[in-house]
């Protein structure tokens, strides 16, 4: 797509319009200069993974974009960087036809099959050997885009294969999908491209993450979280998902008055390189060209074996006759063309039997329903417990106990029921009566309007009390090693522990006492638990469970304050303004802090010795580096850039992510690039070496 000459004038554009961005002006000769900045930004982002800009940096540069625009209205474009955003809601998805109708693909499971299709491919075309293209099967939602005289004009979702949903302003939101693309160097003056949507493994967790921490049930797998987002009728949230796509088949094309065809269109894998030349991601570097299908077959076999290692779902191989003269030769059923198939990947799906539903009470007291099928190994892993997550998924999915249930276990996805075989029923099975009390305090359950959770609220219900120690003591909050969930359980059975802060106040001896607790683990413990008393007050505030309050958020509080309890004179309204804060996070924080139990806790954990104190905040006051700020760029000769910066934030100074004018000192190691001409450029900021940086730490 660019040149090394393109690259290295680009890069040089950039720098030089890094400086621009710092004063804010830009002559609107410069607009169409900066967009093409910016578009190669974007694809060595979203289509090489390979950034060459921070984010900030972006951030800048696009400002400077949307500021020039918003000027010189006239002179916007339809496919400038700034066009993917949309504006308002969707009302509906207007229904509209495919250019040319979107078919399946005919599916095989082993080799025998494979050996079968390219039987019957040599049998229609007469041929001794077949060249094929094979590429990975993408597990996503489908989609086809079209462009006309090089510009995006629609994107639709499959729909029954004839007719689509137009959800062009969403597909605008994915960025490895070009609003442009300069078809017309290849004498094409109309395309319909066909590809998948995906969201990464790694999106998809972050997704669900949230949503669980929003108390919401996660969505099922990547390939609906991608077909359900494309549906999303706010197209700002869908930019939010963060949605990637590959591009595999070109089905229709116009030629432009008086070209011909281009040799980029007589094989599909010279299309797959156009359509990469394009700028498009298409499956490029993951295509291979083999004569014969005994090549074919072991390169689906070896591919299975790196699906998990990918940062994407795939659930298969396609295999697709390379040469577009055969294919027509070959065309195609009602269903699939004749001259491709997919090859499928073993299931992550299997039956089992629905054994019984068990009522969990989690540490806010929502009450988790969890399936308990027979085991069933799924994608090498046994299958035995499945969370259900609320009362409407049960009634959604028509479950009951003794039901034939279909399994799924996605790569790194949770386990999770698709639907009961309700074929299968012999009529013994059972209706799954959602309690109407805490299963273990016996306290009537409730439930808000709006949620779908029921939940126990005696905080005294020793299921909460031990969940919440639990949560406690976990790794990602305070880290207390060798406690653990089952010790948390022994000590609070045999009344050794019953709330947080008796984790601090535990009785040694009678520890002792306990087979399996020896000297050396007794130390190991009392060690840890020390050492929690002074772990930072991030990892606290997390420990302390407060709904809605997760990694993220705990840190953001924990940089706001001086001393934890300063949260309670926060108001709804102050929380409101800190960075990711909404509504519901704000009310939960607010009415923690104003909990009269909540504040004796705190209390009663300070006077154990546990630091609530902002540790940072408190060296900053005398610290050396107080009211600086810092950047560091190059490799540094001694210190690695994340020891450098700690450095920095533990004397009271700040990390900027960007050459600007706030800047105080530019750390400067080996091979430096553009921040460092951009520093030079500004005569405030000071340029440094490793050296002159830890002086500066030195002096008294
Ligand atoms: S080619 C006319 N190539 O799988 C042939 N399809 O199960 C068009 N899919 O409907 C399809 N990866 O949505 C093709 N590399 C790939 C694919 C792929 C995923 C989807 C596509 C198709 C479905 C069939």
């Amino acid at each position: 797509m660019y040149s090394r000459d393109q690259t290295l004038k680009l890069q040089k554009d950039t720098s030089a319009f890094l400086i621009k961005a710092e004063t804010g002006d830009l002559h609107k000769n410069e607009i169409n200069t900066l967009r093409n900045i910016l578009r190669f930004h974007e694809y060595r982002y979203y289509i090489l993974n390979d950034p060459l800009l921070s984010d900030y940096e972006y951030d800048l540069l696009y400002k400077l974009l949307e500021k020039t625009e918003k000027e010189n209205p006239s002179l916007i474009t339809p496919d400038s960087p700034t066009q993917r955003v949309a504006k308002g809601l969707t009302k509906e998805f207007p229904t509209v036809q495919h250019l040319v109708p979107m078919l399946s693909l005919d599916n095989s499971y082993n080799s025998e099959d494979l050996i079968d299709f390219d039987r019957r491919a040599r049998e229609l075309t007469g041929l001794i050997e077949i060249e094929y293209c094979v590429e990975p099967k993408f597990d996503g939602g489908s989609i086809s885009i079209i462009y006309e005289n090089d510009l995006l004009i629609r994107g639709a979702t499959r729909g029954d294969g004839v007719e689509g949903d137009d959800v062009t302003a969403n597909i605008k939101q994915i960025r490895s999908i070009p609003l442009s693309a300069r078809i017309s160097d290849y004498g094409l003056q109309q395309i319909e491209i066909r590809g998948e949507v995906l969201i990464n493994k790694s999106n998809f967790a972050k997704y669900n993450q949230q949503l669980i921490e929003q108390g919401l049930p996660p969505l099922a797998n990547p390939r609906n979280a991608a077909s359900g987002t494309l549906r999303i009728k706010d197209s700002a949230e869908v930019s939010k998902r963060n949605l990637e796509a590959f591009v595999y088949h070109i089905s229709y094309y116009t030629l432009l008055k008086g070209k011909k065809n281009p040799d980029t269109l007589k094989n599909h894998s010279a299309s797959l390189e156009m359509l990469w030349e394009l700028g498009f991601r298409s499956p490029q570097k993951e295509k291979r060209i083999f004569k014969g299908i005994d090549a074919v077959i072991k390169y689906c076999q070896d591919f299975e074996q790196k699906r998990d290692d990918l940062p994407y779902e795939i659930d298969g191989m396609v295999i697709k006759v390379n040469d577009f003269a055969l294919q027509d030769k070959m065309g195609m059923t009602t269903h699939h063309p004749r001259w491709a198939i997919a090859f499928k990947f073993k299931a992550r799906q299997a039956t089992s039997k629905l054994l019984n539903v068990e009522f969990q009470v989690g540490r806010t007291g929502s009450i988790t329903p969890v399936a308990k099928i027979q085991p069933v190994p799924i994608g090498g892993v046994t299958v035995s417990s499945i969370s259900l997550f609320n009362e409407d998924v049960i009634k959604e999915k028509d479950l009951m106990i003794g039901d034939t249930v279909l399994v799924e276990r996605a790569g790194d996805v949770i386990p999770y029921i698709v639907k009961s075989l309700s074929d299968a029923r012999k009529g013994n099975e059972k209706k799954i009566h959602f309690p109407k009390n805490c299963p273990v305090c016996n306290s009537k359950l409730f439930k808000e309007e709006e949620e779908a959770v029921w939940r126990c609220l005696n905080i005294d219900c020793p299921a909460q009390v031990i969940e919440r120690i639990i949560h406690f003591v976990s790794k990602d909050a305070m880290d207390i090693r060798g406690f653990g969930e089952a010790n948390v359980r022994k000590f609070y059975e045999l009344g050794l522990l019953k709330d947080i802060p008796g984790i601090y106040k535990l009785n040694f001896n009678k520890i002792g006492e306990i087979e399996g607790f020896g000297e050396k683990s007794i130390d190991n413990l009392k060690k840890a638990i020390e050492n929690s008393k002074s772990q930072p007050l991030n990892r606290l505030i997390f420990a302390l469970g407060i709904r809605f309050v997760g990694e993220t958020t705990a840190k953001t509080l924990a940089r706001t304050v001086n001393h934890l309890l300063d949260l309670k004179n926060f108001s709804v309204e102050h929380l409101l303004n800190l960075e990711d804060v909404g509504p519901k996070v704000a009310g939960s924080i607010h009415r923690f802090f104003n909990n009269k139990e909540n504040i004796s806790l705190l209390k009663h954990l300070e006077e154990l010795g546990l630091q609530l104190k902002n540790e940072k905040k408190e060296l900053a006051k005398d610290g050396k580096l107080t009211n600086l700020t810092f950047l560091f760029t190059g490799t540094l000769p001694t210190l690695k850039r994340s020891e450098a910066e700690t450095m920095v934030e533990d004397h009271g100074g700040q990390i900027l992510s960007g050459v600007s004018a706030k800047l105080n000192y530019l750390v400067v190691g080996e091979d430096a690039g553009s921040k460092l001409e951009k520093a030079k450029k500004i005569n405030t900021v000071k340029i440094i070496s490793e050296e002159e940086f830890l002086k500066m730490l030195q002096k008294k």
